[in-house]
């Protein structure tokens, strides 16, 4: 087998959130495979790098009233240390701001222009002039422009009620949501790449040469390419903007000065630049890396980005003269219990959450066992979590060596490796589809195999039962010799897991003595060997553990206590609150109070102070609320009254739903809450003044 020089990359994450499960899953896969690669005896490095620049930063930064440069740092600090929790082995994780990281994109520039792919183009947007600053669509809030939706409060790229994508300046009625003003739209020159230039480049590369799963491949061909062959035809690929006029935290483009790259540009170039980090640590020539063709290049990344590495990158490095990855690897999006990953259920789950409560080796066994090689999407659902971990891991193969370990602790392991009927050589043998299933990604079915082997071997020691053997003085070698063989079958287990489990590895090497470092050890059998004491391999998965694990991923962020509008479950004392700042008559005029019907109320199982309510703002209009009032009043009391609300308050997620807007009381709070009373000659949906 000739070795291999592999160079593999996960997405660079952002700096403006905290890692997630769901990004788990692609730097746990990439691991793996990184991880399988060097037991293969090939020269793997493993690089990322935190993305910095954009929009999002600057925005926060502010807000935080302290530099980007402070903010990313300490974004960065937490992001390694979530890496390292989990077992994450990078060989660099650098950053995107960085010295080497602007030397290579001015380099990549002046090829890019070189080869003529720039042009200038006026781009409007819109602009807000209180903030000082040019809106990203995330920043935009309006009206849908489709006449038929009409939705309010939509951001600036599309609307989440129809679906319709628009630009900014389309927006009916647009809000900065940086200020609040209004923002103005304004021209400002941009520039752009080409892409159409390299279409027949990226035709070929994309569609040939196994460089993306087939699934990819279809999907590029039918939204972007299109098809030479088919009556439709070939789509012209559109002009990519990459540059962002001043303020924007990223990098000057040297030769535009007050224009900057987007993020979007000076992300992916991030790989070369920690590359070249590790080069200098390492005393390695950076061509090497990514000039030469014998060396692999493979990205991994999640669906999402698909088209920026896809496309938009493989035509920056053909026009860098760099090396081309040599499989763009896809995976699909985490869902948990079948839903989006959601802060109000607690099933936005920090990694740092995670490991506050349960053992990083169960999260990398268990999403190994649903990985494939496709870009489906996966779920984690809780309870198989639980149950699976626990069968496969703990009562199969941890079992194996429990019950083996014991009994020749004292004598060690047969000097000759004892007749077995052949299941060493039978799971050794499994070791090549084994290692054929991760070099393809498909952990799923190296998983099974796996577990097929742990199933051999207890089905070989229950049939032996050392444990009765042991009882026997005159059996002590047959004891030794059949915890010879289920000692090795265990063994190789560790070693075939050894991608996913590292910590398992280590704790195995350790009873043995010996290091796991090449997959070729699980193919000779360990002999006359004496034993270190056995120590707990892996705990169960505690179920009570992963419902705390939830509970603590729950929003924690009462709001202001709000006794005048009983909004939240808000479990803070009353204190005397200070005189607010004064504010317009305007401003107060913005308050929406309309007259509302309760049209249902329930109680809140687990709230101690909400009820739910359901109000008819007249016509179809309904809303849900919840008020912290269940002290005060019985559902029943409610339904069919007329109260008073806020309607037009921004929605807000609370952990037991949606609330759409406040009812006005007034009183100390507890049991002593008053509903605005009304007329009962008003009609719901009527404006309050
Ligand atoms: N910064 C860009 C990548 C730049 S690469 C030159 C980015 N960052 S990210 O933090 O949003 O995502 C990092 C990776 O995590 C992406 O590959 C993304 O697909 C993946 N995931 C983020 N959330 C995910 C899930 N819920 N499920 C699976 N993967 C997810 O994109
Ligand atoms: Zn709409």
């Amino acid at each position: 087998m000739s070795k291999r020089r592999i160079l593999v990359t996960a997405a660079l994450p952002y700096a403006n959130g905290p890692i997630h499960l769901g990004h788990l899953v692609e730097y746990i896969q990439t691991d793996i495979w990184v991880r399988f690669q060097r037991l293969r005896g090939h020269r793997t490095i493993y690089i990322c790098a935190d993305d910095t620049h954009g929009t999002a930063i600057m925005i926060r930064a502010q807000q935080e009233k302290r530099s980007e440069v402070a903010l990313i740092a300490e974004m960065q600090q937490q992001h390694e240390r979530d890496f390292a929790g989990f077992d994450v082995s990078f060989d660099n994780y650098g950053s995107t701001n960085s010295d080497e990281n602007r030397e290579l994109c001015g380099e990549f520039w002046r090829a890019i222009r070189a080869a003529g792919l720039v042009k200038e183009r006026d781009v409007a947007q819109l602009y807000d002039v209180q903030a000082g600053t040019f809106l990203a669509d995330r920043f935009v809030r309006g009206t849908c422009p489709n006449p038929r939706c009409g939705a309010v409060n939509q951001p600036g790229d599309n609307c989440s009620v129809c679906g319709v994508t628009y630009t900014p300046a389309e927006l009916i009625d647009p809000r900065s949501t940086l200020s609040g003003s209004t923002p103005e739209v304004r021209s400002a020159p941009h520039l752009f790449i080409e892409l159409e230039q390299l279409h027949d480049f990226l035709e070929t590369w994309t569609q040939a040469g196994d460089h993306l799963q087939p699934e990819t491949a279809n999907y590029l061909r039918g939204h972007f390419l299109g098809d030479p062959r088919s009556e439709e035809g070939r789509k012209p690929l559109k002009d990519w903007d990459v540059s962002r006029p001043a303020p924007y935290f990223g990098f000057e483009i040297p030769d535009a000065p007050g224009n900057y790259w987007y993020v979007w540009f000076d992300a992916p170039i991030g790989y070369l630049a920690s590359t070249l980090q590790w080069c200098k640590r390492h005393g390695e020539q950076f061509e090497t890396w990514w000039r030469d063709a014998d060396t692999e290049i493979h990205h991994f990344i999640g669906k999402d980005i698909t088209y920026f590495h896809t496309l938009f990158w493989p035509g920056m490095l053909q026009a860098a003269g760099y090396t081309l990855p040599r499989k763009v690897h896809i995976h699909g999006f985490l869902t948990v219990g079948g839903e989006k990953m959601s802060k109000s259920v607690g099933t936005f789950v920090m990694a740092a959450t995670y490991l506050e409560h349960l053992d990083p080796s169960y999260l990398r066994y268990y999403y190994a066992s649903k990985l494939g090689p496709r870009t489906d999407d996966l779920d984690l659902n809780l309870d198989e979590f639980v149950t699976k971990v626990n069968a496969d891991l703990v009562n199969k193969v941890v079992n194996i060596a429990s019950r083996s370990a014991k009994f020749v602790q004292q004598t060690g392991l047969s000097a000759a490796y004892p007749d077995d009927d052949g299941l060493f050589a039978r799971a050794a043998e499994a070791g090549q589809e084994i290692a054929a299933a991760y070099e393809a990604t498909d952990y799923n079915k190296a998983m099974r195999l796996i577990m097929e082997l742990a199933d051999r071997a207890n089905v070989y020691i229950d049939s032996q039962q050392p444990w009765v053997l042991a009882k026997q003085p005159d059996q002590v070698d047959r004891v030794r010799d059949v915890c010879t063989v289920g000692l090795n079958l265990f063994w190789q287990l560790a070693i075939y897991l050894s991608p996913v489990l590292p910590e398992l590895a280590r704790k195995t090497a350790t009873l043995v003595g010996q290091e796991i470092v090449s997959w070729s050890q699980s193919q000779t059998p360990l002999k006359g060997i004496s034993l270190n004491p056995f120590e707990h391999l892996l705990q169960r998965v505690d179920p009570k553990k992963v419902a705390q694990m939830i509970e603590d991923s729950k929003p924690t962020d009462a709001p202001a206590a709000d006794t005048n509008a009983a909004h939240q479950d808000s479990d803070q004392p009353l204190r005397d609150e200070p005189l607010a700042e004064t504010i317009t008559i305007d401003e107060f005029a913005k308050v929406d109070l309309r007259v509302a019907r309760v049209v249902n109320a329930e109680h809140v199982e687990e709230a101690r102070k909400l009820l739910k309510l359901t109000l008819s703002l007249g016509g179809d209009e309904r809303r849900t609320v919840f008020a912290g009032i269940k002290q005060a009043y019985q559902p029943e009391q409610l339904i069919g009254r007329l109260v008073v609300m806020v309607a037009n308050l921004a929605p807000r997620q609370m952990k037991f739903g949606l609330s759409e807007g406040m009812v006005v009381a007034s009183g100390p709070g507890g049991a002593d809450v008053f509903l605005l009373g009304v007329e009962s000659g008003a009609q719901p949906g009527q404006r309050v003044h």
